[in-house]
């Protein structure tokens, strides 16, 4: 399938968004790569100026959506709620009927604006805080700790919020954006498109892993029990979670730029213990993979970005939801890519 939105060389690890390498988008505003993403190029000052414009007023919800999550006592996996209120939020759309691409667009800002809101306030309400409203003075990524955590993130969990969110946008025709674009090439609305994409990324081989990896941080603890929990898991034949990709053959370097925002954490909080405890880990599965294997094996974007969740407080049951509020300026842009197509996907199975 052709696309003109990512490319992915998984012998070099090399991943581009629109051509430019996630090295250098990595060090833009989240604005700027979602317009990237979306529009196609990188938005000039007045242009970002304006669509940012537009990201902030549109990261209110509802009451009656916030009603909904309040009566969504979502079990351990807030995805479950952010679907619930993506779903309602389709239905009230004042422009859930038109499918011009004008008014395709305004809901595609609409959902990458309200991502981050619908995500904190399920939060809040499962731990019943009161909700936050959006602070206009914040950059996309702060305003969501701030509306998460109810208070302003320092500079640096900013800064690591913000690429949190770039280097999880976009990665081709990962399973959850490949769902998605074919429910996009039926023609359905663009909110359907992203309902299947949110269940899609929900499980535990795709962005479920995120969560997956936090649960194991807190299982291991220390890094003095790295050694043998990889041992266990290997004698049980389970696999690690954040660990191994279909596409990577050497190490994924949404990983290596994590591992570094993880290390800045880490340093300014003073604590060192996940950093450790996550680093560790690499070294024994890298260790054990060449030893049992003859071949390395990587950590992916889930694994350290879990560490860089830790230190910013975000609770296990949120991972995969933050995934997808990153994640969701790829999955529109997708739409629009296929949409655009007007020709459905259909594989053929080969019979046994
Ligand atoms: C994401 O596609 C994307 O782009 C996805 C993603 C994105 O941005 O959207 O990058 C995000 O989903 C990253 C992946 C998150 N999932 C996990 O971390 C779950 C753990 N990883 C594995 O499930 C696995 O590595 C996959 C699914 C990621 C990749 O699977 P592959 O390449 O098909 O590998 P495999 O399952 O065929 O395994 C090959 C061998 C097996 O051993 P053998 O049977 O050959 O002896 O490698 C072993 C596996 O057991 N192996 C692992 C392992 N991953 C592979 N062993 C232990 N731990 C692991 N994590």
């Amino acid at each position: 399938m052709d696309t003109s939105i990512c490319s992915i060389d998984g012998m070099e690890g090399i991943l581009r968004y629109r051509g430019i390498e996630v090295e250098q988008l990595e060090q833009m505003p989240y604005d700027a790569v979602s317009y990237l993403l979306i529009y196609g190029k990188i938005p000039a000052p007045q242009e970002l100026e304006a669509y940012s414009r537009k990201l902030r007023e549109e990261r209110y919800i509802n009451r009656e959506i916030l009603n909904v999550l309040k009566v969504c006592n979502y079990g351990t996996e807030a995805l479950d709620s952010l679907r619930t209120a993506v779903c309602c939020s389709a239905h009230m759309d004042e422009e859930k009927d038109d499918s011009s691409m004008e008014a395709n667009m305004n809901k595609s800002i609409r959902l990458v604006a309200k991502f981050p809101t619908l995500v904190a306030a399920v939060h809040r309400y499962k731990t019943g805080k009161f909700l936050i409203a959006p602070d206009e003075k914040l950059s996309h990524g702060a305003n969501f700790l701030y509306m998460l955590r109810g208070t302003v993130p320092s500079a640096i969990e900013a800064e690591a919020i913000e690429k949190d969110f770039i280097l999880s946008a976009e990665h081709e025709l990962n399973p959850s954006t490949f769902s998605l674009r074919i429910t996009a090439s039926t023609m359905a609305d663009i909110y359907s498109a992203v309902i299947t994409g949110l269940c899609t990324l929900k499980g535990p081989l795709h962005g479920g892993a995120r969560k997956g990896v936090m649960d194991m941080l807190d299982e291991v603890a220390s890094h003095e029990n790295a050694e043998q929990y990889v041992l266990d898991k290997f004698s049980r034949k389970e696999k690690v979670m954040g660990f191994g990709h279909r596409v990577y053959k050497t190490c994924d370097p949404r990983a290596k730029l994590f591992k570094d925002i993880a290390k800045k954490l880490a340093d300014d909080h003073g604590d060192t213990q996940w950093y450790d405890l996550a680093e560790r880990l690499e070294q024994v599965m890298y260790r054990e993979f060449m030893q049992n294997k003859g071949r390395p094996i990587y950590p992916n974007v889930d694994f350290y970005s879990a560490v860089v969740y830790k230190y910013l407080e975000i609770p296990p049951e949120l991972a995969t939801s933050v995934f997808a509020a990153g994640r969701v300026s790829g999955w529109v842009s997708h739409y629009f890519e296929q949409y655009s197509h007007n020709r459905v996907i259909r594989p053929r199975a080969n019979y046994i």
